[in-house]
């Protein structure tokens, strides 16, 4: 350091404003970027719908009817995103989630669609990949069948989520979602994938899935039915090292790529995950981080566009390779 007369020290010739100093600059020395192929845009489709109806506490975001839906996958395609997660609400419920694997459920239905609607655009198009899990889809809303008791059943649980994962496949799903927290369950569909001529559907492994109060909005946009929580299956926010052991075991189960959720509040998740994995993370970026934004945003409480991008930002620059967010369409055309 030199001094000055009044021994204030100056900073010498380590100015890191230097790389500050103007747009050009900082665009150079930036060490993050997003970019549209890795966004992913999460999806709803409601059986039964004539016109597409908002989720009040999503705002921008809708449960489509199938021409919606098209659509819509259409303009991801245009914007160049990465992916399209479907989620499916059914007319039915019951017990056992009958409609999740039926070969004409609204899920399957929507995958066909938004394979073709994908495709129509020229370019590679948004991979189509499907939410592999009971919720929506049972009676009850948890995320698998239950015990006489009335406990989730984990191993019973496995083979409806086989059984889905390859009605999706048989669809056209080209990635599946397991976001059940399921003991095994990224093996027992890898195995059952693969005995149904399927070995290239790509595995996206929601591998450490906390039991968030940020799931709240969501469960508007799937009608949820869920009394109670899903604390006996989904982790316990307090724990970080369980995260890594919950990696470890889907990676060894044959995760093709490993998740965490939500994104926002469990960053440091994403970065000791990211250190691990020798596959690629996804974040998901929740209902309820998206909800946040829009109402501050709405109130004029906060810079909606700026906030969005430092959002997802964060989580690219914690390690996601991969971002699953509600944005994704809107934020993909603010890069091109
Ligand atoms: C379960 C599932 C949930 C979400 C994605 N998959 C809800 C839950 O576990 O309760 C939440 C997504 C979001 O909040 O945006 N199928």
């Amino acid at each position: 350091m030199r001094m000055t007369a009044g021994q204030i020290p100056l900073p010498g010739p380590f100015r890191p404003r230097r790389l500050r100093t103007t747009p050009a600059m900082r665009r150079l020395v930036a060490e993050t970027r997003l970019d549209a192929g890795s966004l992913i845009l999460p999806m709803f489709i409601k059986e039964g719908l004539s016109t597409p109806k908002p989720i009040g506490s999503m705002p921008g975001v809708v449960q489509h009817t199938e021409a919606s839906l098209a659509r819509a996958v259409r303009e991801a395609a245009q914007a160049g995103v990465g992916g399209v997660m479907l989620f499916g609400v059914p007319a039915i419920r019951d017990a056992v989630g009958t409609q999740a694997d039926a070969p004409d459920g609204i899920l399957q239905r929507a995958i066909a669609i938004a394979r073709e609607a994908s495709a129509s655009e020229g370019g590679p198009g948004p991979l189509v990949m499907a939410d592999t899990c009971l919720d929506e889809f049972t009676d009850h809303g948890h995320c698998g069948v239950l015990t006489g008791d009335g406990r989730v059943d984990n191993d019973a649980t496995l083979a409806r989520y086989v059984s889905m994962a390859v009605a999706q496949a048989r669809a056209g799903a080209e990635v599946v979602g397991p976001s059940g927290m399921m003991d095994g369950q990224v093996a027992a569909i890898r195995s059952g994938l693969d005995a149904a001529g399927f070995a290239d559907v790509v595995i996206l492994a929601y591998a450490a899935k906390y039991a968030s109060a940020y799931f709240g909005p969501f469960r508007e946009a799937v009608d949820s039915t869920l009394k109670g929580d899903r604390r006996t299956y989904q982790m316990d926010p307090a724990n970080g090292r369980e995260a890594l052991r919950e990696v470890d075991l889907d990676l060894a189960e044959g995760a093709d790529i490993v998740m965490v959720k939500p994104a926002g509040p469990y960053l440091d998740v994403v970065a000791a995950v990211a250190a691990r994995s020798d596959v690629p993370v996804a974040a998901y970026q929740v209902s309820g981080e998206y909800a946040l934004i829009e109402a501050a945003a709405a109130n004029g409480w906060i810079d909606r566009k700026a906030a969005i991008l430092e959002a997802v930002l964060g989580i690219k620059r914690a390690g996601a390779d991969i971002i699953l967010t509600y944005w994704a369409k809107e934020i993909a055309a603010w890069l091109t």
